[in-house]
């Protein structure tokens, strides 16, 4: 290999019309962002960032901002009825609506994608306090979910204008969650291909996996997958659509449930799974179990790791591994009522893939409990 890594992204970078500069931030749309606030928090580990809301002179919603490391989620509710995001709460539940991106010029980001198909959510607008300035723009993506462009270089507060610090006693310690690492979508019955397409064609994104219903099937229930990823490998966005099988997917539990297309779920990295997951578990989340069969021949399968295989089993740590090494994961049960947006906890230890190795047991766990809800 004659080219560094940095060198192959500064060249990819040149030649991207989108360049992304990673995940600026996640909106929930819920139906109390104070209590959820509280949740991530204490469950999660989550710091207070910023507040907005009718003490700032917002009068139709109220968001909390919270953050650990890079990660930054934003919890918003509606004050009043006649409300888009009481809407977006009456059809889906609680639920992603933004996947927020930074980059460095938030009006060519909005102009090269509307230019190439992309559906206006938010023409550029700048905002402005005596902390500087922030510029956003958005587009729609599949469902009700949208992309908002951030670029904030030129702002030195703690989240945009229109927020004041959120100050508090109550700090929960972190759990070590560092950034986003991938987020997935679910859409309806054939529309991966469409929306792999927008990606590539809007955004600029390239499909660099594919799983059909023959790597991810169990007896009853099969989905298929693109991963589609910009140009310096920041940003990923999965794809999932439904497949036939003898019973409902997963997928189609989500369709059914969110009354439509959406996040299905977030992956977070961490440096230290067994850490971080022992915290989360003390903390009350809870998390899918796979059959303590998983583990017997695991090493087998994946080769020497540096981690002892004890925790990981007493946990429910899932081992894959690729060409260029491994990985550990663990997938969250639905973290609302209704059996949609759940998170995935990743540590890489070099293996940039998703977890193929697994799908079987886990989604095999997955419909183990779609079966206790009554929905296989
Ligand atoms: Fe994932």
């Amino acid at each position: 290999m004659s080219t560094s890594v940095s060198e192959r992204v500064a060249k990819e970078t040149a030649n991207d019309f989108l360049p992304l500069q990673g995940t600026d931030y996640v909106e929930f749309y819920v139906g109390n962002a104070k209590q959820a606030a509280h949740f991530y928090k204490t469950a999660f580990g989550f710091q207070s960032v910023a507040y907005a809301g009718p003490e700032t002179g917002v009068r139709e919603k109220a968001s909390y901002v919270i953050r650990q490391n890079k990660l930054t989620f934003v919890l918003t509710t509606p004050l009043q009825i006649d409300n888009h995001i009481a809407g977006h709460i009456y059809r889906h539940g609680d639920g992603v609506k933004v996947l927020a991106l930074r980059v460095d010029d938030a009006k060519d980001a909005w102009e090269q994608t509307t230019k190439r198909g992309g559906k206006s959510y938010l023409e550029p607008t700048t905002l402005k306090d005596n902390d500087g300035e922030v510029v956003l723009s958005g587009i729609h993506t599949y469902g009700d979910t949208v992309h908002i462009f951030v670029e904030r270089k030129n702002y030195k507060g703690s989240f945009m204008p229109g927020f004041r610090k959120w100050e508090t006693a109550y700090n929960p310690t972190e759990t070590g969650l560092l950034y986003v690492d991938h987020c997935v979508g679910n859409v309806g019955w054939y529309q991966m291909n469409r929306w792999v397409k927008f990606y590539e064609d809007v955004m600029g994104f390239r499909n660099i996996l594919s799983f059909d219903d023959k790597d991810i099937s169990t007896e009853y229930s099969a989905l298929m997958s693109k991963v589609m990823s910009n140009g310096n490998g920041y940003v990923k966005f999965p794809i999932n659509e439904p497949a036939e099988g003898k019973k409902k997917s997963q997928v189609e539990e989500y369709l059914d449930f969110y009354n439509g297309e959406g996040v299905q779920h977030v992956a977070i990295a961490t440096n230290n799974i067994i850490q971080t997951v022992t915290d989360l578990k003390n903390r009350g989340v809870e998390f899918l179990k796979v059959p303590a069969t998983y583990y017997e021949t695991i090493l087998d399968r994946v080769g020497k790791i540096d981690e002892d295989i004890k925790p990981l089993s007493e946990l429910g740590i899932l081992i894959d591994k690729d060409d260029e090494g491994y990985l550990l994961q663990i997938f969250t049960k639905p973290l609302e009522d209704r059996p949609t947006l759940f998170f995935e906890i990743i540590q890489r230890k070099g293996a940039k893939s998703f977890g193929k190795g697994n799908f079987k047991a886990l989604f095999e766990a997955l419909e183990r409990e779609q079966a206790l809800r009554g929905n296989l």
